[in-house]
């Protein structure tokens, strides 16, 4: 089989310009270059719920955000199969049998793992579901034979342990299951976007994203309010652009051509850069080309969101649909890891065979 394309996103909230650089934009370049067999995105919610037991509202509320998102920037039911992951049985029954194939202690040294049970004060007291979502992950990842996963580079470690899975399973039962590579963000910045607050990362939790689904008005509050350079007090004072929020934004989301477009006093961005470090360009221009930028980029992702609100029963249909053909692919999957593990009885008449000769007396 060819190229498999899957990922997905925990459904805890509205996406924001951080999941945009790093990853959904990447997705829609994908969709677009056409160059895979098959595209498969999806709402996490099982994984999202291992950290959010308490809180299933939270996530039933998301799921409609974030697929919301996923068609409006740009992601197409013509392209794309979406789901929903907990409406696919078959990847809690993988789950469960690669779980047998990792020791407690290899779990607990996925850096990724151990940052998260840090940041929710787990200590002793981690849920066993979140403390195995890796190899449920492994399991999205698997039971849809993906070969590549575009994501972020905190899923390094999930794709490594993928790998390891992949290869004790089809040692022990056959080549059945595919070795996954990551596809990371193509530069820095997108690695991971600050919050406007220059804090190292968006986040919902620190209150500092930009959403995509934030009106004109509210882009322009947020860019306004941004963080910059603290010691650049006056216009004429020397700027610096590193860990200023402004160009960091820039650098990700700026065009060599929006210069002609919205600033022709710079060829590009550099020029504009040197400019500000060397004094005499003042916060307030460089956050108006930003919001510029900004709204370039954003005002058609919000008018195709606009449309697609007002026919939600469709966005339910096009989940309802992508579900119903990803299960189609994840039983496929499922019958040959049953075939492999040899635990198909009811369809094994060799087994039959030997049992019936095993035990018959004369
Ligand atoms: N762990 C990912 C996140 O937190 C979400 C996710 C779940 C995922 N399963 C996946 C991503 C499989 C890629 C492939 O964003």
């Amino acid at each position: 089989m060819g190229k498999i394309i899957l990922t997905g996103d925990r459904p805890t909230g509205k996406l924001h310009l951080g999941h945009y650089v790093g990853s959904l934009r990447r997705r829609v370049e994908l969709q677009k270059q056409g160059d895979y067999d098959r595209m498969f995105i999806f709402i996490a919610d099982v994984q999202a719920l291992t950290d959010n037991a308490e809180n299933p509202e939270k996530i039933r509320q998301s799921i409609m955000e974030v697929a919301l998102d996923y068609l409006s920037v740009g992601l197409s039911p013509e392209k794309v199969t979406f789901f929903i992951q907990s409406q696919i049985p078959e990847l809690a029954e993988l789950t469960q049998y690669l779980m047998n194939l990792v020791t407690v202690s290899r779990l607990q040294r996925n850096p990724t793992v151990k940052t998260e049970i840090k940041m929710r004060n787990f200590d002793a007291n981690i849920p066993v579901g979140f403390f195995c979502y890796p190899v449920s992950q492994a399991a999205d990842i698997t039971l849809f034979k993906a070969t590549t996963v575009p994501t972020g580079e905190d899923q390094k470690p999930m794709i490594e342990q993928t790998r390891e899975l992949v290869r004790s399973f089809n040692r022990i039962y056959g080549e059945v299951l595919v070795e996954p590579n990551i596809l990371l963000p193509e530069n820095q910045v997108c690695m991971r976007l600050p919050g406007t607050d220059g804090k190292a990362k968006m986040s919902k939790s620190l209150g500092n994203c930009i959403y995509l689904s934030d009106d004109k008005k509210e882009v322009e509050r947020k860019v306004k309010s941004m963080y910059t350079d603290p010691q650049h007090l006056n216009v004429e004072d020397p700027g610096h652009v590193e860990g200023n929020c402004v160009f960091t934004y820039l650098d990700a989301f700026c065009k060599p051509e929006d210069f002609a477009e919205f600033l022709p006093d710079y060829s590009c961005l550099q020029e504009m850069k040197e400019h500000y470090m060397r004094g005499g360009l003042g916060d307030m221009k460089c956050k108006k080309l930003l919001m510029k930028v900004l709204e370039k980029e954003l005002a058609p992702i919000r008018e195709r969101r606009q449309q697609y609100e007002k026919d939600i029963p469709e966005v339910l249909n096009i989940l309802k649909r992508g579900t119903a053909d990803a299960r189609e692919f994840a039983q496929q999957t499922m019958d040959e890891v049953r075939r492999a593990m040899r635990i198909n009885y009811f369809d094994d008449k060799e087994w039959l065979q030997q049992q019936a000769e095993k035990f018959y007396k004369d």
